[in-house]
This record gives structure tokens, C-alpha cells and sequence, in this order.
């Protein structure tokens, strides 16, 4: 599965509509997003090998009015391919990320990500910027304040955390989740916030439009850390939740791993973006598993 952060479009969406690749839709904010713009992605190689990945992309999305208007469509589209579309909705604090979720909920995405854990965009352009899932006082009453308004569904509703939380920030999320009806489960997750590297030549790495010289880390360099998340939540929640591993993942051994940590799905973006977002990538990884 792709995570959030490649398919924003409904253009996108079809390139992997006929495809095994299943690309989460989004992240959606509730208002269009044009990014931060400037040096917003980079990726590190070391020996040809990809190390890691910074990004501040900033969310660049369509706005959820868009995904609202082409929801019946693409929903059916994916459905007729036997393949449930997933929305993910990224909020900035409780409340926004509540009426985004209940939206996602209410246009009968068959399973909604709800991402805790971008950087809020804006926050007037403070550094660092806060990131939901750390403060454990606003998922508390996030978690707590979606399943009363949600309550039992026939939704799949998981929540995505950093792979930078602390562990005990990690159980304390997930001592909330455990007790909800809404909830199906975690996804660990999103990228290491405020990676900062020099290039060789002395610039940053990162240099947005908007100035902003830090990213959120991903690929390879993250997956002993997302491991390490997938194997508390999976150790924790036993068979009550899902645990969808994601962090680092480049094949079909990376798979196995996240597998044995306890988690039941994989996602991936770094290791698919670096690949050029082609759907055989994908599609080799899923040979590669049926034949181990
Ligand atoms: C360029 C880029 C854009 C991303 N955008 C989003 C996003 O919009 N929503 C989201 O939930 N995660 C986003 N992510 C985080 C990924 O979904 C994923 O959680 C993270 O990169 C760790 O997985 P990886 O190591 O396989 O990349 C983005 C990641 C990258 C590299």
C-alpha cells in the first residue's frame, strides 16, 4: 500500500486504479493547499544506496470540497477493481481534524486515515511548528471526541502517528485507542519531524519558498525506529486493533520485518517515490512476497 503524500488528484488516483498498487488519497486539508514551493523534497543516497529523505512539502492537495465532489466516482471506480479507496485527512488541531474526519466518514470513504502527524502549516510561520500527535492533551480529546461523535462504523478509521514519538507518548495514544469503537487501529507511521541536512556544496537540503530549512525524515534511515513503534502497538493491542506498519520500507525483506513486528498492512512512499511512483514497483515487492 502507498501511504498518504503521492496521490492527490483523481488523475493520480487512476494511474493505479487497474494496478496492485492501493494508494491512500490525499493528505486533505479543508481549504486547497499550493505547498511551500522552493526545495521542498530531498532524497540522500550514500554508495547508490538511498539513506534518507527530508520534505516539506507543506500538503499540497485539491482541498476535501474536491475529493467530496469526485468521492462517488472513484470510490466505485476502485470498488469495481476490488480495491477499498482510502481518504486521509490531515486537520490542523482537534477540532479541524474532527470535521475533517467526520466528512471523510460522512462521503463514505470505505477507510480514512486520519494523520496526526503533519507539521500545522498554519501556524504563522513559528519554528518548530507543533505537530498534533505529541501533545498527548490534544489526541486524548481528539480520539475521545471522534468515537462520541462516531461511535461504531462500518468505516475502517485509523489513526497515523510520527515515527518520532516517544514510546511513552506512543502508549499513552494508544491506552485511548484501545477503550474506542471508531478506531480500527494505528498506522506508525509519518516522518521524523525537523530533519536538517547540509548539501555539499553548504546550502540546506531543505529551503522553501516560505524559509523553511527542516523536514520530516523518511526512508530507510526511519525503519528501525517505525519498527520499533509497529512492534509496541502490535505487542499492545494484541488482536482489539489493527497495526499497519509504515517507515522505511523498500522491499519485500523490509516487508517481512514490519510483518513480524505484528503489523498487518504495509505502506510505503519514500522507497515508491524514489522509484519513480511506478505501480511494477509495487508489483515486484508482492511477487517477491508470494514467493518467499
Ligand atoms: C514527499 C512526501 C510527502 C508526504 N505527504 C504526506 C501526506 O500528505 N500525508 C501523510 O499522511 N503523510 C505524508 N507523508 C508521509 C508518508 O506517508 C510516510 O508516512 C512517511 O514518509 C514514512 O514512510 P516512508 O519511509 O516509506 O516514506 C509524505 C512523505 C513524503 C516523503
Amino acid at each position: 500500500m502507498v501511504g498518504g503524500g503521492v496521490a492527490k488528484t483523481t488523475e493520480h488516483l487512476d494511474q493505479y486504479t487497474q494496478t496492485e498498487t492501493l494508494a491512500e488519497w490525499g493528505s486533505f486539508t479543508k481549504e486547497e493547499k499550493v505547498g511551500n514551493g522552493g526545495r521542498d523534497y530531498y532524497a540522500h543516497y550514500r554508495g547508490g544506496e538511498l539513506q534518507f529523505a527530508l520534505n516539506s512539502i507543506g500538503l499540497t492537495n485539491p482541498g476535501i470540497e474536491y475529493a467530496k465532489r469526485n468521492s462517488r466516482e472513484m470510490i466505485n471506480r476502485y470498488a469495481d477493481h476490488g480495491k477499498p479507496l482510502i481518504l486521509n485527512i490531515s486537520g490542523e488541531g482537534v477540532q479541524d481534524s474532527l470535521e475533517l474526519l467526520q466528512k471523510a466518514v460522512e462521503y463514505r470513504f470505505p477507510i480514512v486515515t486520519a494523520n496526526a502527524a503533519c507539521p500545522n502549516v498554519e501556524s504563522g510561520g513559528s519554528r518548530p511548528m507543533p505537530v498534533m500527535c505529541f501533545d498527548i492533551d490534544a489526541m486524548q480529546q481528539f480520539i475521545i471526541r471522534a468515537d462520541a461523535k462516531i461511535g461504531s462504523t462500518d468505516n475502517v478509521i485509523m489513526l497515523k502517528v510520527s515515527t518520532g514519538l516517544p514510546l511513552l507518548t506512543l502508549k499513552q495514544i494508544c491506552e485511548t485507542l484501545k477503550g474506542t469503537s471508531a478506531f480500527s487501529g494505528i498506522i506508525t507511521g509519518n516522518t521524523v519531524p525537523g530533519g536538517f541536512h547540509y548539501l555539499e556544496d553548504g546550502q540546506t537540503a531543505i529551503k522553501t519558498r516560505t524559509g523553511i530549512e527542516v523536514g520530516g525524515m523518511s526512508g530507510p534511515a526511519i525503519k528501525p525506529l517505525a519498527l520499533s513503534q509497529t512492534k509496541f502497538a502490535a505487542d499492545f493491542f494484541g488482536a482489539n486493533k489493527e497495526v499497519w506498519h509504515c517507515g522505511g520500507i523498500m522491499n519485500a525483506d523490509d516487508c517481512h520485518d514490519a510483518f513480524r513486528a505484528g503489523a498487518s498492512a504495509v505502506q510505503l512512499v519514500t522507497g515508491f517515490i524514489e522509484a519513480g511512483q511506478k505501480p511494477e514497483f509495487i508489483r515486484d515487492i508482492l511477487v517477491d512476497l508470494a514467493n518467499d
